[in-house]
This record gives C-alpha cells, sequence and structure tokens, in this order.
C-alpha cells in the first residue's frame, strides 16, 4: 500500500483526490491546504483523510511515502525539495517548477535518492495524444512539418505567472512527446491588459534545426473556448479538437507537392485532397492514468510517461519564452542552459 498526502486542494486538487482514492493500492492519509475552508469541503465527500494546514507534518511524517504537489506553481520547488530530502516520491502538478535550476536541482535530487520525481502532463496520458503518437510512429504522416496550436478562452486570470506558464504547458509536453526533434530556439511576444505585467495574451514559436516549425497561441481573453491542434506531414495533415466529446482526431489525406519553374522563375504548387478518416480514440479519464502511472512506477521502479525530464523541457521552453517576450519576441536559444 502506497501512502500518499497531498498538498494544494484548490481547483486542482480535488480532481487528483477523487483519482488517488479510486487506486486499490493507495491510500491518501492526508490533505494539506492553508485554507481551512478547502479542508472543510474535503470532509465533506472524504470523512476517513485526515486534514492538516501545515504541509511540514505531511512531508515529515515517516509512514508517508509519496507526496503530490498541487499548489501555486512558486511554491513547487520548495515542497518537491523538502519532500525529497525526506525521501518522498513526488508527483508535481504542471509547470514542474518556476525556473529551470529548481527542476534541475530536484532531477538532481530524485536521481541521487532513486526516487520517482514526476509530473502531471496530464494530456500526454490521453487517447487522443496516444493515438496521435501512434500514427506518427507508424509514419502514416509521412515527415512532420508543424505543429499549431490554439488554447483560448475567457480563462481565469492568474495572479503569478502569465498565460503562457498557465496554458501552454499542456501544448509543449504534446510537441515534446509527439515530435523527437530537440528544440532550438523560441520567439514569443505578449501583452498585458491588466497592470500587473502578467500577459494575458502570447503567442510562441518554437524553433528547430530542420524545416520543422511549432506555433503555440494561448489566451485567456478569448469570447469562444478552442482547444484545437493542427500537425502538418508531408504525407497527411491531422487535426485535433478536444472539444469534440468523441470525434477528437482528423486525418486528412492532404497534402502538396511543388516544382520550379525556371523560366518564369516561379514555384508551382499542386494541391491533393484525398479523404478524411477518424481514429477511434480511448475514452478513459487521462489523470486517472497519470495517477496510476505514478504509483505503479513507485511499486516497480519504471519510468513514468509524464517523467521529470519532460518537466524540465517545459520548463525550458516557458522560461525561454518568458526571456523572449520581455525583449519584445527577441530569438532566445534552447542551448543556454547547457
Ligand atoms: N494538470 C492540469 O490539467 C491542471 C489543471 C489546473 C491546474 N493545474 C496546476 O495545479 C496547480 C494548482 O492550481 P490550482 O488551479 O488548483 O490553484 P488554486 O489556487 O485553485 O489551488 C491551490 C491551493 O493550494 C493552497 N496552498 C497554497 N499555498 C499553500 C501552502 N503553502 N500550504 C498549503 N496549501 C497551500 C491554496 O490554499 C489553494 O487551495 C498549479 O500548478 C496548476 O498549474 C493543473
Amino acid at each position: 500500500m502506497i501512502k500518499v498526502g497531498l498538498i494544494g486542494y484548490g481547483y486542482w486538487g480535488p480532481n487528483l483526490v477523487r483519482n488517488f482514492n479510486g487506486i486499490p493500492e493507495c491510500k491518501i492519509k492526508y490533505v494539506c491546504d492553508s485554507r481551512e475552508d478547502r479542508l472543510k469541503l474535503l470532509k465533506q465527500t472524504y470523512p476517513f483523510i485526515d486534514t492538516v494546514t501545515d504541509a511540514n507534518l505531511v512531508i515529515e511524517d515517516k509512514e508517508i511515502d509519496a507526496v503530490v504537489i498541487a499548489t501555486p506553481v512558486f511554491t513547487h520547488y520548495k515542497f518537491a525539495k523538502a519532500a525529497l530530502e525526506n525521501g518522498k516520491h513526488v508527483l508535481l502538478e504542471k509547470p514542474m517548477t518556476a525556473s529551470v535550476k529548481e527542476a534541475m536541482d530536484l532531477m538532481k535530487m530524485a536521481e541521487d535518492q532513486s526516487k520517482v520525481l514526476m509530473v502531471d502532463h496530464t494530456f500526454l496520458y490521453t487517447g487522443a495524444v496516444q493515438t496521435m503518437k501512434k500514427i506518427i510512429n507508424r509514419g502514416e504522416m509521412g515527415k512532420i512539418k508543424y505543429f499549431d496550436s490554439t488554447r483560448i478562452n475567457l480563462g481565469l486570470f492568474q495572479p503569478d505567472v502569465n498565460v503562457l506558464w498557465d496554458l501552454a504547458p499542456h501544448d509543449i509536453s504534446i510537441l515534446n512527446f509527439l515530435v523527437n526533434e530537440t528544440p532550438y530556439s523560441v520567439n514569443a511576444t505578449g501583452v498585458s491588459h491588466t497592470n500587473n505585467n502578467i500577459e494575458n495574451i502570447a503567442y510562441l514559436t518554437v524553433n528547430y534545426q530542420s524545416d520543422f516549425i511549432a506555433h503555440f497561441n494561448c489566451s485567456w481573453t478569448s469570447p469562444v473556448k478552442i482547444r484545437m491542434m493542427l500537425l502538418g506531414g508531408n504525407e497527411k495533415m491531422l487535426v485535433y479538437n478536444d472539444l469534440e466529446p468523441s470525434e477528437k482526431i482528423r486525418i486528412y489525406d492532404t497534402g502538396y507537392s511543388y516544382k520550379s519553374d525556371e523560366e518564369r522563375k516561379k514555384i508551382l504548387v499542386d494541391y491533393r485532397a484525398g479523404d478524411v478518416y477518424i481514429p477511434k480514440v480511448e475514452m478513459k479519464e487521462a489523470l486517472s492514468s497519470m495517477a496510476n502511472d505514478f504509483v505503479n512506477c513507485i511499486q516497480s521502479g519504471s519510468k513514468p510517461v509524464a517523467d521529470m525530464k519532460s518537466g524540465i523541457d517545459v520548463v525550458k521552453v516557458l522560461e525561454a519564452a518568458q526571456l523572449s517576450i520581455k525583449q519584445n519576441g527577441k530569438e532566445i536559444k534552447l542551448d543556454i542552459w547547457n
């Protein structure tokens, strides 16, 4: 039996408690939140779980095997560090930490102590992303040329992080999961329409050394909700609409070829638009698969799908994007941490 303590019972914490509570090999011993009203709410559904307002009681309890951290990002490092120092396995909410340095520190500690350190990149566990991975890996799309993601709605303005730190971890983790090439640099721009210097709209481009390119559009200020990704290969193109209840992925047998007309100094493009098909996507709750992966990895010593490396890679892009935004879109190379 893996004994778990969870810190942070705000918006996301209840989803984690529900899913960990459903795992037979796991027992949630404590939930911690500094807000008594949140703990009162927890008790209504889970009277058998102990509640505390001091996170140290969870982290220092010798009976606890694993700590799940669902507090705001600027607290992730201190809680994860203390938990690892106390010999616990750690699951961190996304984004892993507020800086690459913090993420690297935690990775070293986890490796030194052979503990599982994992990040809740929930989307990697969705049927849709798993299906996309299979389609790409079997070469059906040809060579992937672009990835274009839109994640916009009238969202909750976060007080401490900009819209990229809030929304883009999902899309960046999916990008890194699907595409094997290492990103080379980023350019990002954004605006803050409030007076706190925290961007509520941002556009991020991730550049590669090949001709592959990735682009992200994130906003908390859109009248409509869009969760859409386009992936273009030289054989086929794919649209992933996460808001579709069941037909989330469509694959278009669409493409183009071109030749140069030397005489007229022109490129002549031929278009091809063939059939569209909708692959079957497993509809299991992704958060349940993520929680099970964490528990299985603790028990078996295997590597999680959303491992610490995937957490660091996301924070690298976010930190570089932040630097770029503050320098009006300047290109920031991602090898600055090597
Ligand atoms: N994986 C996902 O899809 C997903 C979705 C939403 C949020 N998140 C992530 O979950 C984390 C939390 O986000 P949220 O929206 O639930 O935030 P939130 O502000 O709603 O909840 C955070 C909770 O942590 C508590 N808290 C803060 N500092 C504390 C401390 N020192 N000790 C004890 N409790 C403390 C707060 O009282 C609050 O109840 C963030 O990292 C966020 O990015 C992930």
